[in-house]
């Protein structure tokens, strides 16, 4: 269930008016209510953007997730994700605000930056992740009690108010320029994430997986320069381990998650006995708004 003082930033979809909590379903002044499911969570998609939630990740795709970051194999990137987070607090610790994980998906970057920044900094802000997909959103309310989510579709409206997001995590994720500028306070940063080209290659090349898209980080820097300046740039790059169940996983996750049938599962299986060592790369480029 949503914090109290966190519904200071909720703002209807329909209308940006502001939210008012009835016990099982929030509602706008002019009388558009939306209900908080027995999870804590708020469905905000407005009713003709309802089939959209099952375009997300599905239940398969988001389990295999959640057992691959919970492995530990990417702590490494939540923790330099952290690290540029808490830096920024540290210079900006000035009012409150909230901190916004766009298509969060099963909330693990969310989750361990909050509890970084509760054991850090000892300062108490609202937590808000947001997904289109239902499922995502469902398994992340039962998981964690203390972070506030919502479906709701980046492309469209994110029920969050106007420049009160100090911070916006948008990993691995569709972006919306538009809604970023408009919740971003005026100091606040946009933290993305991107895999490089070399990220995964052994796996791609051994099981002919989806590549990674060429000039991710052209496209990205096209659609975020009109609004904003890029501040920070970091690649990391690291070999990782993986036991064939592990990369059962991360190929589920993703996005050759449609190319794995039963036959292909048995090959990873019989393929690999021994552990594959596999490249994990990152580029984190961080924003600030070019109206600050
Ligand atoms: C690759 S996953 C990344 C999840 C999470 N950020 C992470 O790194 O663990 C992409 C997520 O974006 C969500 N997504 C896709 N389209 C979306 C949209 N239009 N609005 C909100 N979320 C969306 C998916 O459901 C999925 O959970």
């Amino acid at each position: 269930m949503l914090k109290n003082k966190c519904f200071e930033f909720l703002s209807c979809p329909i209308d940006g008016s502001d939210m008012v909590s009835l016990g099982k379903s929030v509602c706008c002044v002019n009388k558009h209510s939306f209900d908080v499911s027995k999870e804590g969570y708020i469905n905000m998609l407005t009713s003709d953007k309802r089939f959209k939630q099952k375009i997300g990740d599905v239940k398969d795709m988001l389990l295999a997730r959640s057992n691959f970051l919970q492995s530990g194999y990417y702590n490494f990137l939540s923790e330099e994700i952290n690290k540029i987070a808490i830096r920024y607090l540290q210079n900006n610790n000035n009012k409150d605000g909230c901190i916004l994980e766009v298509g969060c998906g099963t909330a693990f970057y969310l989750k361990r930056l909050k509890d970084n920044i509760d054991n850090d900094l000892k300062k108490e802000f609202c937590y808000f992740g947001t997904d289109i997909s239902k499922e995502a959103i469902k398994i992340s309310a039962k998981k964690y009690k203390d972070i506030n989510f919502i479906v709701a579709d980046t492309y469209f409206k994110i029920p969050i108010k106007n420049k009160t997001v100090k911070i916006i995590l948008n990993i691995f994720s569709p972006r919306n320029p538009e809604e970023f500028s408009r919740l971003l306070d005026d100091k606040g940063i946009i933290i993305t994430v991107i895999p490089n080209e070399n990220h995964l290659n052994e796996l791609i090349e051994k099981f002919g997986l989806v590549k990674v898209e060429q000039e991710k980080k052209k496209h990205l820097m096209d659609a975020l320069d009109g609004q904003f300046d890029k501040i920070e740039d970091y690649n990391f790059t690291k070999k990782i381990s993986l036991k064939s169940n592990s990369i059962i996983d991360l190929i589920k996750m993703g996005p050759s998650y449609k190319c794995l049938n039963d036959k292909k599962i048995i090959n990873i299986k019989n393929m690999n006995k021994n552990l594959l060592e596999v490249t994990a790369s990152f580029n984190i480029l961080v924003f600030v708004s070019k109206s600050r």
